[in-house]
Parts: structure tokens; C-alpha cells; sequence
């Protein structure tokens, strides 16, 4: 049976950083993307229609959220998750990334550390370089083809390197684990114990594959969620990357307000007009959108699954329990993390996010973005292939 995203739509000339920045950005010409976190997929038509009406409209001033856009993220809050927030907790930035940078500079001191646990997303681990913290790792222990936290690494990184502050992925990009609450039940307790604000990034929330479940941290206990700033996005759900939106949920008012004044610090405002209106409207309207598409994600992971599984068997897929970003393990192939990103780069012509990128735990790993339509998929497998094969030879 067709889906609508089975439409192949030429993203090429339009700004886009997955398609127009092959060049600039070193690689060859005709590689295909699957890489940077975003979709293959437009967003959906309601909100579509409603940015072409503001757009026909025709006048861009100054703009801020209402009741009713508070209104349409804490129902999605409720309905999706059973959390029911207070709109007074919502803070609006123009993305998560910049929301872990404030928090980084809000709640630690230069030089000090900041936990994270990789293979991780790099950017985590880049801002708190750049603001001149230590990163201090504590990995994720991948066992019988699953990744898990390892607790008492991170206690004795928590208790030896003093902790203020941890950068929580969840779901986690890029191995896709969905945390259960026992597992998030371990880490709250660690973090109450020493004292550790957590920033738990969970825009991957809405992506899950049948049969799991996502919890948000916070929701669990009123007494963690004082410690816990949520990160939020309609932007990997809907593919609004472009628009530059993101809700913070802040429950503890001490937190909420070194945020703001840390915000107020960038001068930075308030979100764009055009983001507020396509996040109001997808949380409004998006949710059969939003199931059908995961329904399609699991069955390009199911087909990709097969593949590998059939043709390149060298190759492991890692069974991600959420996210659309799938983490594969090439290690069998016997080469380093700089030789497989040229073998696939210039090879099979697929560019995937290489695993080093995520910490040195991540060589002989790359990151594949399944969320485009099969025909990419199955032309990115097929590439992978025939690479394969002349390596053989
Ligand atoms: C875990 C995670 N956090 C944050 C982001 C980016 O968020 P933003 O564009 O809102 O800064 C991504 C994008 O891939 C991500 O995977």
C-alpha cells in the first residue's frame, strides 16, 4: 500500500543543510545524505496551510506566544505523556542546543565538569567545551547488543569530579534506547542524592516503535522534577528544524529563573513568528500525521533490518527502541573509525553521521537517518551493497 511518504521530494536548492551543503562541507557530489537529524517528509498539510495563510498575510513584525500556544504544548504534554504541566513552567528558546548551552553557563562555573554520557550527541559534549567546562564522560556499557547506563561509573564520576550539572539524552541519540523508569528511577536517585541538576534532552520523545513507551523524567515525582529541565521540541516530531523552535518545562521556579536570566544575557527574546504558529498548529492537529508516520519509520526499519540482515550480514543494526536515527555497528568490517568513513563516503557513496563523532566509544559505528522515503532507503542499502561486495573481490 502507497503512504504519503513514499513521495520523493527534491530538496535540493532550498537551504537545506542535508542536500546543499555537500560541497562546502567536503563531501563528494553525488553522496546521498542520511545523516543530519532531520526529515525526508514534509510536515503536515494543516500546518503547511497555516504558514502559507501567515505568509499571504504578508507582515512579519514582533511577535510572542499566547495562552493558546501554552495551551496546545501542555495538552500534547498530557495526552502523549500523562504529565500535566503548569504553563507558568514553559520557556520558549530558539532550540534545544541553545537551551543546554544556558543551562551550562546558568548552574556551573569555567572549568568545572559537566557529565554526559557517550556515545552521545556531539553537540552536548561541543557546548560544554566551548564554554570553557570539562566534559566528563561516563559511558554507556554496551551489552548483549544493548546499551545501559552504568551506575556506579557514574556515581564515582558524580562523587569524584563533583557534578553539578548532567546532560541526559532520552530517547538517546544516537543508540536509540528508550529508557525505562527503573532505569530513570536510578539516575533520579543518584542526582538527588549528590545534588544534580539534570537537563534531560527529550526531543526524540514522540518516537517510539510499538511497544514501548516513553516516560519524561520529570513526570515521575515532583520532588526530581525540581532538579530536571526539560528539553522539548515540535521540531524533530513535525520536521521543523528550519524553524528554530523549543519548549523548556522548568516546574522549580529557582531553576526556571537562572534560565530566563542566562537567556535575557544572549539578548535573545522571544521565538519567530512562524515558528509559533507551526508549533501550535502540529500540536494541535498533528497526531494522526504523526501515527502514520511512525508507522512507516517501523516498517523502514523492519526493511532495512531484513536487508542487512540477508545481504550484508557484516554489518549490525542496533534495534532502536525510539528515534528515527538507527545505530549501526561495522566493526566486523575491520576498519577505523577515518577508514570506514571513506569507505563510506567515497565508496558506497552514503554519507551517515561517522560514530566517532558521538565519543570514542563510537568507532566502527555510523548513525543512519531511516526518515525518508523507501526509495532513498532502499538506493542508500543498495549503494551499501554493491561496496560491500567489490570489497570482497
Ligand atoms: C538529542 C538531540 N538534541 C537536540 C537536537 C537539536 O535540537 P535543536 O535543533 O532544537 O537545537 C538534536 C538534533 O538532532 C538531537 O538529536
Amino acid at each position: 500500500m502507497s503512504s504519503r511518504f513514499d513521495e520523493v521530494i527534491d530538496r535540493k536548492g532550498t537551504h537545506s543543510q542535508k542536500y546543499d551543503m555537500k560541497e562546502a562541507m567536503g563531501k563528494p557530489a553525488d553522496i546521498l545524505p542520511l545523516w543530519v537529524a532531520d526529515m525526508d517528509f514534509q510536515t503536515p498539510e494543516t500546518v503547511r496551510e497555516a504558514l502559507a495563510k501567515a505568509a499571504a498575510h504578508g507582515i512579519f513584525g514582533y511577535s510572542d506566544t499566547d495562552a493558546a500556544y501554552d495551551e496546545a504544548v501542555c495538552q500534547w504534554m498530557s495526552r502523549h505523556f500523562g504529565w500535566d504541566i503548569r504553563k507558568e513552567w514553559l520557556m520558549k528558546t530558539p532550540g534545544v542546543v541553545f537551551a543546554i548551552a544556558l543551562a551550562i553557563r546558568a548552574f556551573t562555573k569555567e572549568g568545572e565538569g559537566v557529565l554526559i554520557q557517550q556515545p552521545v550527541y556531539y553537540p552536548f559534549g561541543n557546548m560544554i567545551r566551548r564554554n570553557g567546562r570539562r566534559v566528563v564522560n561516563a559511558p554507556l556499557v554496551f551489552r548483549n547488543g544493548r546499551y545501559e547506563m552504568d551506575y556506579e561509573d557514574l556515581e564515582n564520576k558524580i562523587r569524584g569530579e563533583h557534578i553539578r550539572l548532567i546532560i541526559f539524552c532520552s530517547p538517546h541519540n544516537p543508540v536509540g534506547r528508550v529508557w525505562s523508569i527503573e532505569e530513570l528511577e536510578k539516575l533520579a536517585r543518584l542526582c538527588e542524592y549528590y545534588d544534580v541538576i539534570i537537563v534531560s534532552d527529550e526531543i526524540h520523545c514522540d518516537f517510539t516503535y510499538p511497544g514501548v513507551k516513553h516516560h519524561m523524567l520529570a513526570s515521575l515525582s515532583d520532588s526530581w522534577a525540581k532538579r530536571v529541565i526539560t528539553c522539548t521540541a515540535p521540531s524533530k516530531t513535525f520536521n521543523l528544524a528550519g524553524l528554530q523552535v523549543s519548549n523548556l518545562i522548568i516546574p522549580d521556579e529557582r531553576l526556571r529563573q537562572a534560565m530566563k536570566a542566562e537567556m535575557s544575557r544572549t539578548g535573545y527574546s522571544t521565538l519567530n513568528q512562524m515558528a509559533i504558529i507551526a508549533c501550535e498548529v502540529a500540536y494541535r492537529t498533528g497526531e494522526d500525521w504523526l501515527r502514520e508516520l511512525k508507522a512507516y519509520l517501523k516498517d523502514n526499519l523492519d526493511y532495512m533490518t531484513a536487508f542487512i540482515k540477508e545481504k550484508i550480514p557484516q554489518v549490525e543494526v542496533i534495534q532502536p527502541e525510539g528515534t528515527y536515527l538507527v545505530w549501526m555497528d561495522f566493526r566486523k568490517m575491520g576498519m577505523t573509525g577515518v577508514e570506514l568513513e571513506d569507505f563510506l563516503d567515497n565508496e558506497a557513496g552514503i554519507w551517515l553521521d561517522n560514530g566517532t563523532m558521538f565519543g570514542p566509544e563510537g568507532e566502527g559505528f555510523a548513525r543512519i537517518n531511516i526518515a525518508c522515503p523507501r526509495a532513498t532507503l532502499s538506493e542508500a542499502l543498495d549503494r551499501l551493497y554493491r561496496a560491500t561486495r567489490r570489497l570482497k573481490r
